[in-house]
């Protein structure tokens, strides 16, 4: 102790807080720190308070919105009581396009301290209306502009005649671009401008490149391959979905130090050309880059373009540009070959140790026209050769011609691959581990030395950069790597949109996978950004008349959507987004859409019955291939159906209820119960069995309560007891999955819901995971216990679906979790649920007010927790078999810590009262 009191003063003197002093960080301004290319008309501002003492509520803020000076106000609140921290809207006076702004905030607490002034944050405006985008849309001339044609450079000089204050660069595309001024390139996102609904909503991204431009001669230039606009997406030749043709719209917006201003805008003086080094480029197939096509200098001030084709203006809609909402993709982890080897077919191959998406960046110094060919693939089959099969008509192919004669560093630029291993063709040097420092993606200069006849080789990860939120460990390392495969999945997967998979022909934003997926995704990563720009286009897509479809953006036939489990994501991810971050408007902007596809269902059901249309069903449940005696799980489609159809409607109760449409809320709680009387009619008997006598009918059925209180005991019972049947196996598929074993905990088979996680053979989360899985496989037995595949037309190792266990795990396993009337973790429950044999678990989850965590374990009869409770939250903790004589805190007896307050007995766990701080609890505890 004599130890620790010094080292506590001096790590309270380092972050600045005093004794009961409270201070603010964390400023965001709609989830991100000093965004830019905001449009929205009030953002919102969130913080969180830090301070050493316990239960420490805000109970006022003031906020104050000035320019970088401090002299302009343009908004100061005043003292506002409340204790409101996360999204208070800005309420100053109009914000304009391109400008940025300053803001601070100082909060009151309930022991009667004020903080400081907060350090400034900034956000900057985007381009509010179209008629703010000054620019002209432009298409080139070039004759070769076609989807497996050349990706298009475009570029225009300028001059910038004084000194430069400020600048900003507006740019968006149909296609994929980059952009470079004076040679370098724009930002660190890959894939802009991201992939939305193009028709109806085109993302424009914002750059600050004040840095980047020269008082005097400047040059922009834009390389634009075909991207999800153009290239095939799904099936059958499916390409040119949204247009034939690549354009461009750019507005560089220019602050001189003198206060005047100068816009730099796309228009038909630019110039552009078909001549480039990508010769093709496709979101399946790969990238032809031929670096002796490179023109030296072409994004450079002093490039002489005479030669070059012109562009043309084109009348293309500008009203549905909008901000830039969600994190954009970046590179992220590198991945060194941990294997490079020849395959007994003779083939050179290279193991980066992590199924992964992105693509690989190479090293090479060689003759001019030399090609390298590389192809990717997620496993290697039975006899350890490359395996490609499961990427069905995808290529994922990138090709390299070398310009020679010196070193070269090269990578794709308009695709991207699902894959673990690549192969190299055209190439029979020596390969090695790249450590590209500085050269890593695009940096200029590297302390490597040109390497002859060997080629370096590094794989490089491409996710939207979501903060990572969430983390989930316990004494038992099969599960660690269930939680690693499970964040891997989501890595791959959140690339923009959220995709089935990343490697074969398709790679869309299903929703059942998505909606199933979400809350999962909401622990590890801050998802909240990046499904609010999804979701704008889950409304954008819907059929008028309700109808969901089953990928977003929708690149499939209008009418292929209305699947239950699929088209619920309409309801379910807004649900679960108010529930992860207590965002109000992300119900206000999904509400018309969560209605129109309960109404729809309403409108398809015959005395609320909803029995019609397509459904996929609890895809991929449970089916052994000899199945003579039925063990196949399969569950009625139309039960299914009645059960989501419940679900949405009593999600729109709860978002209804959240918004005060209280005329809603009777009408849709009237629905509820004819749609549940339905049910029992339909598929009940009068006992309490389910014409489906599957784990999935029991799961939705009790999950979405569409049986009476006392029919509910002997159904768990029934669930449990199919769950023996199968010998402690799982039967679910995508609809029952992701709510089996929240079911089994909540009707009192922990025991059984801990079974079936630590299962190890087929079918289970574990198999994988002893087959050497790095990440969520689509199927049960993607690969079986001989090491043969599934059937190759549906087999991806890289599937995010089957990991919504990840839900269970820190909601149940650590027990961390939020009231409903208290989203966001407002107010907060921590109640674990010890057991399969696991000696500790710990998840922390960095929450809007501030880090939350548990972390428990079990020694020599004793349950011993470590809780970390934000500020200006309050939280229930559970402790599990205590006897409340015997729980101390920090080594005292409750009775002696007057933050705590014992509220109760439930079940067998003693219920506690608290707000902020970090506590230590430890019980007797019996296994
Ligand atoms: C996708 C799934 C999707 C399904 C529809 C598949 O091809 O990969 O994950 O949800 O189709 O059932």
């Amino acid at each position: 102790m004599k130890k620790v009191l010094p080292f506590l003063v001096l790590v309270m003197f380092i972050s600045g807080i005093c004794s009961g002093q409270i201070i603010v960080k964390n400023l965001r301004c709609e989830n991100r720190i000093n965004p830019l290319g905001i449009d929205m008309l009030n953002p919102r501002f969130s913080w969180q308070l830090v301070s050493d003492h316990r239960n420490i509520q805000q109970t006022a803020y003031e906020i104050r919105v000035s320019d970088q000076s401090g002299n302009i106000y343009f908004w100061n609140s005043g003292r506002l009581t409340g204790s409101q921290s996360i999204f208070v809207p800005y309420e100053g006076s109009a914000l304009k396009s391109a400008t940025t702004y300053y803001w601070q905030v100082r909060v009151w607490d309930n022991q009667g301290k004020v903080s400081g002034w907060s350090a400034k944050a900034f956000w900057q405006m985007g381009l509010l209306q179209a008629g703010d985008w000054k620019a002209k849309w432009i298409e080139s001339a070039s004759a070769a502009d076609s989807v497996n044609g050349p990706a298009l450079l475009f570029r225009k000089s300028f001059v910038a005649g004084k000194k430069i204050k400020s600048a900003t660069l507006f740019i968006s595309a149909h296609g994929m671009y980059e952009a470079h001024i004076n040679g370098v390139k724009m930002g660190d996102a890959f894939l802009t401008p991201g992939w939305t609904s193009y028709h109806k909503r085109l993302q424009y991204q914002a750059y600050d490149v004040t840095e980047h431009l020269l008082h005097g001669k400047n040059a922009i230039g834009i390389q634009i391959g075909s991207g999800w606009y153009r290239t095939n997406l799904a099936w059958d030749n499916n390409r040119n979905i949204y247009g034939k043709k690549i354009a461009l719209i750019l507005q560089l917006e220019i602050n001189y130090s003198d206060g005047s201003q100068e816009t730099i805008l796309s228009d038909g003086s630019w110039k552009s050309s078909d001549e480039g080094p990508i010769r093709s480029s496709e979101i399946y197939n790969g990238e032809v880059y031929d670096a002796g096509k490179e023109i030296a200098g072409w994004n450079t001030p002093g490039f002489n373009d005479q030669g070059w084709l012109g562009t043309v203006e084109a009348e293309l809609p500008k009203n549905i540009l909008t901000g830039t909402y969600n994190e954009p993709v970046r590179a992220h982890e590198d991945f060194q070959p941990v294997r490079i080897f020849k395959t007994p077919k003779g083939e050179q191959v290279i193991d980066f140790g992590q199924n992964l998406v992105g693509w690989e960046q190479i090293n090479i110094n060689g003759n001019p026209g030399d090609t390298i060919t590389i192809d990717h693939a997620e496993v290697l089959d039975k006899e350890g050769n490359f395996y490609t099969d499961n990427l069905r008509a995808a290529k994922s192919r990138n090709i390299y011609i070398l310009s020679g004669n010196k070193e070269e560093w090269l990578r794709p630029h308009f695709t991207f691959h699902g894959f673990r291993y690549i192969r190299i063709k055209g190439f029979s040097g020596k390969i090695l581990a790249g450590d590209f420092g500085e050269k890593r993606v695009d940096g200029n200069g590297s302390s490597i030395k040109p390497g002859s006849n060997c080629l370096r080789v590094v794989a490089i990860t491409l996710y939207s950069d979501m903060e990572r939120t969430g983390s989930f460990s316990c004494s038992n390392p099969l599960l660690n790597q269930l939680q690693h495969n499970i964040q891997w999945g989501q890595k791959g997967n959140f690339l923009d949109v959220p995709t089935d998979c990343p490697q074969r022909d398709e790679r869309l934003g299903w929703t059942g996978d998505a909606q199933a997926f979400s809350r999962t995704a909401s622990f590890n990563m801050g998802v909240h950004n990046f499904f609010s720009k999804w979701l704008k286009d889950v409304a954008a897509d819907q059929n008028a008349d309700g109808r969901v479809p089953f990928v977003v953006p929708n690149v499939l036939d209008s009418m292929a959507g209305g699947s239950a489990g699929w088209a619920d994501v309409a309801t379910i991810i807004p649900w679960n987004m108010w529930l992860a971050y207590g965002d109000r408007k992300i119900l206000e902007d999904q509400y018309a859409s969560m209605k129109a596809w309960v109404d729809f269902m309403q409108a398809h059901s015959h005395d609320y019955l909803w029995n019609t249309g397509f459904h996929f069903g609890d895809w991929l449940f449970y089916r052994p291939s000899d199945d003579n005696d039925g063990r196949s799980a399969v569950t009625d489609k139309y039960l299914i159906a009645q059960c989501f159809f419940a679900h949405s409607t009593q999600l729109l109760i709860n978002a209804a209820g959240v918004l005060n449409h209280s005329a809603d809320v009777h009408r849709y709680t009237d629905l509820l119960n004819h749609v549940k009387e339905a049910f029992m009619r339909e598929y009940v008997t009068p006992s309490g069995r389910l014409v489906s006598s599957t784990q999935t009918a029991y799961v939705l059925a009790l999950q979405f309560n569409m049986l009476p209180e006392n029919l509910r005991a002997q159904a768990a019972q029934r669930l449990a007891d199919n769950v023996r049947n199968y010998d402690d196996h799982l039967t679910t598929g995508f609809l029952g999955t992701p709510y089996l074993c929240h079911v089994l905990s909540r009707f009192g088979y922990d025991t059984v819901a801990y079974k079936l996680l630590l299962q190890e053979t087929y079918p289970s989360w574990l198999y994988p995971v002893k087959m050497g899985a790095t990440t969520i496989w689509e199927r049960w037995d993607g690969q079986k216990p001989d090491s043969s595949f599934q059937t190759p037309g549906m087999n991806s190792f890289n599937h995010y679906a089957y990991g919504a266990i990840g839900d269970w795990m820190y909601r149940n396993v650590t027990g961390l979790d939020t009231y409903d009337d208290g989203a966001g973790y407002k107010k907060i429950i921590i109640r674990p649920h010890p057991g399969g044999n696991l000696e500790y678990a710990q998840a922390s989850l960095e929450t809007g007010y501030g880090k939350l965590s548990v972390q428990w374990k079990i020694t020599a009869g004793k349950f011993m927790m470590d809780v970390e409770i934000p500020a200006n939250t309050v939280a229930s903790i559970y402790l599990p078999g205590a006897n409340v004589g015997e729980v101390l805190e920090n080594g005292k007896p409750l009775s002696q810590t007057k933050e705590i307050t014992v509220s109760g007995k439930e079940r067998n766990y003693i219920v506690l009262q608290t707000g902020s701080g970090t506590y230590h609890f430890s019980s007797t505890y019996l296994r």
